[in-house]
């Protein structure tokens, strides 16, 4: 068992995709990226997660942000499941698919609980920086269908951070004030932030969010 935590390099790998060959580092380049496993093809709640990341197309790409699936099924089994998801999801299903057979992408992700399933995958998903790090990792059952609104928060908020050195509070949505990040300096905070600020306290600043008018 491999474990993955934030802050890591996010393992790279050469995969079998309904899209080709991959080589996961290259295949990224210098977008942000989210790997997705789900447990296993022809299944109903897979078969909604898989279609509504297909309907997030415009906004994963308007973020920079390149996504990947995975499950432990077959090439041939991803490529025919793809027209259920098609036909029963109203989309076209435009981005890859791993097919890992051998398991060795799951094991090297972390992504069989053996306690909750033997032999397939949960509901694993980390989003990876430019840089290639890990900068968040979800795990949901295989009854859970994920939530990918939230998924586009949590990019939202990521690259706030990693852009605009602000941090993002409790149910933070698009357009609500952001928190200076501890690291800014008094003296930094006029020139990074001309929206103005409130001091709340000495260790708790909120701005405007910074990258909208
Ligand atoms: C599903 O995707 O519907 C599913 C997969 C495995 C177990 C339970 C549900």
């Amino acid at each position: 068992m491999n474990t993955i935590r934030l802050g890591d390099e996010a393992p790279n790998f050469i995969a079998v995709s309904t899209e080709g060959k991959i080589n996961f580092h290259k295949w990224l380049g210098d977008s942000w990226g989210i790997l997705f496993s789900h447990p296993a093809d022809y299944t109903p709640v897979c078969t909604t997660e898989l279609g509504m990341v297909a309907k997030y197309k415009d906004e994963f790409e308007r973020r920079n942000v390149k996504v990947i699936g995975l499950s432990i099924d077959s090439l041939e089994s991803h490529l025919d499941w793809i027209k259920d998801i098609n036909e029963t999801q109203n989309v076209t299903v435009n981005f890859p698919i791993i097919a890992d057979n051998d398991k060795s992408i799951s094991e090297l992700y972390d992504m069989i609980h053996i306690n909750e399933h033997i032999n397939n995958t949960v509901r694993s998903l980390f989003i990876i920086d430019p840089s290639k790090k890990i900068r968040l990792i979800i795990t949901y059952p295989a009854s859970t269908g994920r939530n990918f609104d939230e998924i586009i928060r949590t990019i939202d908020s990521l690259q706030l951070t990693e852009y605009h050195r602000v941090a993002t509070p409790a149910n933070w949505k698009n357009g609500d004030d952001c928190l200076i990040m501890p690291s800014v300096t008094n003296k930094e905070i006029e020139e990074l932030f001309p929206k103005g600020h409130t001091t709340i306290k000495k260790y708790f600043k909120k701005t405007p969010q910074p990258n909208i008018s």
